[in-house]
């Protein structure tokens, strides 16, 4: 990256933390406090974060997603439209009342009450993060991105760059794109699959996501990929053939299962990839892997629907893929978000 690039990278990286930040503070500003009225407040075994190592954990994530950009692993992110985004910015900053109301009522479930997503299973007809129609509506489709945006003040695509994509591009290396086949599970409104195939145009890939309306909102951002294509279905039971697929993708899925639904993705991962095939994870990091970040991780799932989050915290994810046929290969690290490259074993 030259001189002027890493500038322009920097520049856009700055605008997002203050656009993303703004967004957070009036949000904040704008809800109850975060210890609901007449509640214990929350406390947490683990010590408060030290800021200014917290910041720097922060820049870490751009500073390596900019090192992969440099060392050629994958392209610059585009530039950034989401300051022109002043209708999610008013969409969202109109939800935010919606989303408080909820979280002050301790109401997950509102989605049933609405009857949004009959016949899916229970652990998915939540409303996450409190959003406003759970992964069930068009409308949460359309703002996911910059609510999750907003929640990591503008470094979740960096995160997902410098764990997922990182991991996913060193496994590619040296294949040949056009004869690779690749799945990503839960691949809600397709940001990441779009950005796969931006670098690897040649790759056959399906987008899957349990949710409709994301799915919808998947296949939209991958028009321009003839050879990529987005459905609804479960990541517990795809519609893919036995040992059809060369690598296997998923981001932020697994936090938001129960135990028992994690381990039969894993198992459907391991069914549907070759011998030898790739899978890679990022999620949000775990207890101890940051143990400066170790009391945000346990604040998370209080100030945002997240029922299964605790539970993640402490599951052993190397034992999880080992139990069903994965080596682990290689981990990464930026801020909030880890990623894992496992590969199925042969024979
Ligand atoms: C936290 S979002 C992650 C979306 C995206 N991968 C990202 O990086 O932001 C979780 C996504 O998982 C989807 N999901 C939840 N349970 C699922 C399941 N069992 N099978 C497939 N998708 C599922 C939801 O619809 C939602 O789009």
């Amino acid at each position: 990256m030259d001189r002027i690039e890493a500038l322009k990278y920097r520049a856009g990286a700055t605008a997002k933390l203050a656009f993303y930040a703004a967004h957070y503070g009036l949000s904040r500003a704008t809800s109850a406090p975060f210890d609901r009225p007449g509640e214990a407040p929350f406390s947490s075994d683990k010590p408060k974060p030290d800021l200014a190592r917290m910041r720097q954990a922060y820049m870490a994530a751009f500073n390596q997603d900019m090192a992969h950009i440099d060392a050629g692993l994958y392209l610059a992110p585009l530039a950034k439209t989401e300051l022109a985004q002043t209708r999610k910015s008013l969409a969202y900053l109109r939800d935010v009342k919606a989303i408080d109301q909820r979280r002050l009522a301790k109401n997950g479930v509102e989605v049933r009450e609405e009857g949004l997503g009959e016949g899916f299973p229970a652990y998915f007809r939540q409303n996450f993060h409190w959003q406003s129609g759970g992964w069930l509506t068009p409308e949460s489709a359309d703002l996911y991105d910059f609510q999750v945006e907003t929640i990591f003040t503008g470094s979740a695509g960096a995160m997902r760059r410098a764990t997922a994509l990182a991991l996913l591009a060193k496994s590619l290396k040296g294949l040949d794109q056009r004869t690779t086949t690749c799945v990503e599970l839960a691949c809600g409104p397709g940001q990441l699959a779009r950005e796969v195939m931006r670098n690897f145009p040649r790759l056959r890939l399906t987008a899957l996501d349990m949710s409709p309306p994301y799915a919808a909102a998947a296949a939209k951002a991958l028009t321009p990929y003839r050879r990529a294509t987005a459905i609804s279905g479960a990541a517990e039971a795809t519609p893919f053939e036995t040992e059809s697929v060369d690598r296997v993708l998923c981001v932020y899925l697994f936090h938001e299962l129960p135990p028992k639904i994690r381990k039969a993705v894993v198992a459907e991962a391991a069914r549907i990839l070759k011998p030898g095939g790739i899978l890679v994870l990022a999620d949000a990091l775990q207890t101890g892997d940051d143990p400066n970040l170790d009391r945000l991780l346990d604040a998370f799932p209080v100030g945002f629907h997240e029922p299964f989050f605790t539970s993640y915290l402490t599951t052993d994810m190397k034992a999880l893929f080992e139990a069903e046929g994965f080596d682990f290969i290689e981990g990464a690290q930026a801020f909030l978000t880890k990623g894992w490259m496992f590969q199925k074993r042969i024979g």
